[in-house]
């Protein structure tokens, strides 16, 4: 019988991260998500090679932002923050208030009002950080956070903390460690651009120390409405039904940009069409509930598809990352979804009936 149990990302990678024995580990058993193969999707789409999903819901809080966040947590505590402050457009408040409740620190979070799905607020308000909406966007709230860091005695735990991008690297050695190597090209959406810049920093140290043999193209996806890298400006009033990523003015944007031109990939935009057209096919194709914000990974592969991108490069892998779990927004899925309820009463030859049996 197999007696293995996964500790998290700290302890299974723990000599690839800035932790020492005197780190306390504030772990919710992080990582080690599904590493999916997509063949129905492939086949409905035509797509000559192999799609894998990295499904990242099925982390503790249902979203990426735990594997950055057990090693910003631990790292706050051992250099002894009286409190952790974040920005969020929901999941890495989530995230944060849920880590923080553990390791007992008190977690601040600020997000735009009235723009982030009722999920994230709820996890957030449930692990009972003080929360304050802003009337205002993202960007505004972490030009905020980020001086109130400067100015109090608060630990800033987004993705500027240099901490949250080590934890999150970890999904790049996980995908490697399952497939012996990076895959040809690695896709995902870009919001405040950290998870690019971790993705991008694990496959190179991965590469660095001969344990993958090859470095993938790094695909990114903003929303058309939230694309500043794309147009090469700071969006002022970014839309996007994706509110994960609906970000102007992204903090890791040079990194981005280095990821995109060091691994001769590409950053792109997809609308939110195109978006909710992945969310839904991901859905019912695949069996997968992922947030909209998640599935621009997927649009966009379908998208450079569409162009003709990928047409030398048959047979080859591709993994999508799928960012967070559908459940944050179940508001959004009951409007998009193809299906609807019909309401019957408790009698069995009416519900046969409507069945049509
Ligand atoms: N997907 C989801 C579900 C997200 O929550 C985020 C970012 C991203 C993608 C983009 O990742 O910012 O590293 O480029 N969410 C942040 C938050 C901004 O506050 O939860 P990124």
């Amino acid at each position: 019988m197999m007696n293995y149990r996964w500790r998290g990302v700290i302890e299974e990678y723990r000599k690839y991260l800035p932790v020492s024995d005197k780190t306390p580990v504030i772990t919710l058993l992080e990582g080690n998500t599904p590493l999916l193969e997509a063949r129905n999707l492939a086949e409905y789409i035509s797509l000559p090679l192999r799609l894998l999903l990295k499904y990242e819901g099925a982390n503790p809080t249902g979203s990426f932002k735990d594997r950055g966040m057990t090693v910003a947590i631990s790292k706050a505590v051992e250099e002894g923050a009286k409190a952790v402050i974040c920005a969020s457009t929901g999941n890495t408040s989530a995230s944060a208030a849920a880590y923080g409740a553990r390791a007992k620190l008190p977690v601040i979070v600020i997000i735009p009002k009235g723009a982030i799905a009722l999920g994230k607020l709820a996890q957030a308000l449930l692990h009972n950080a003080k929360v304050v909406a802003i009337e205002g966007n993202f960007d505004d709230a972490l030009r905020i956070v980020v001086e109130i860091s400067q100015k109090f005695p608060v630990t800033l735990v987004n993705s500027l903390n240099p901490y949250r991008i080590e934890g999150q690297k970890t999904a790049a050695f996980e995908i490697s460690d399952v497939l012996g190597d990076a895959p040809a090209f690695h896709a995902l959406p870009v919001g405040n651009a950290g998870n690019i810049t971790a993705y991008w920093k694990g496959y190179k140290e991965y590469h660095q120390l001969g344990i993958n043999k090859r470095l993938p193209r790094m695909l990114g996806f903003q929303a058309a409405g939230a694309a500043p890298i794309v147009e090469g400006r700071p969006i002022e009033n970014p839309q996007t039904v994706a509110t994960a990523i609906r970000i102007g003015n992204p903090a890791s944007w040079k990194f981005a940009v280095q990821a995109r031109d060091e691994s001769g990939g590409l950053i792109d935009k997809v609308t939110d069409e195109e978006i909710i057209q992945a969310y839904k096919l991901l859905a019912s194709l695949e069996g997968i509930f992922c947030e909209p914000a998640s599935a621009a990974s997927v649009a966009g592969v379908i998208k450079k598809h569409k162009e003709g991108y990928f047409k030398s490069f048959e047979g080859e892998t591709i993994v999508c990352t799928l960012t967070g779990h559908g459940l944050k927004d179940p508001q959004l899925a009951v409007e998009t979804a193809p299906a609807t309820f019909i309401s019957a009463p408790p009698d069995l030859e009416e519900v046969v009936k409507i069945l049509g049996l």
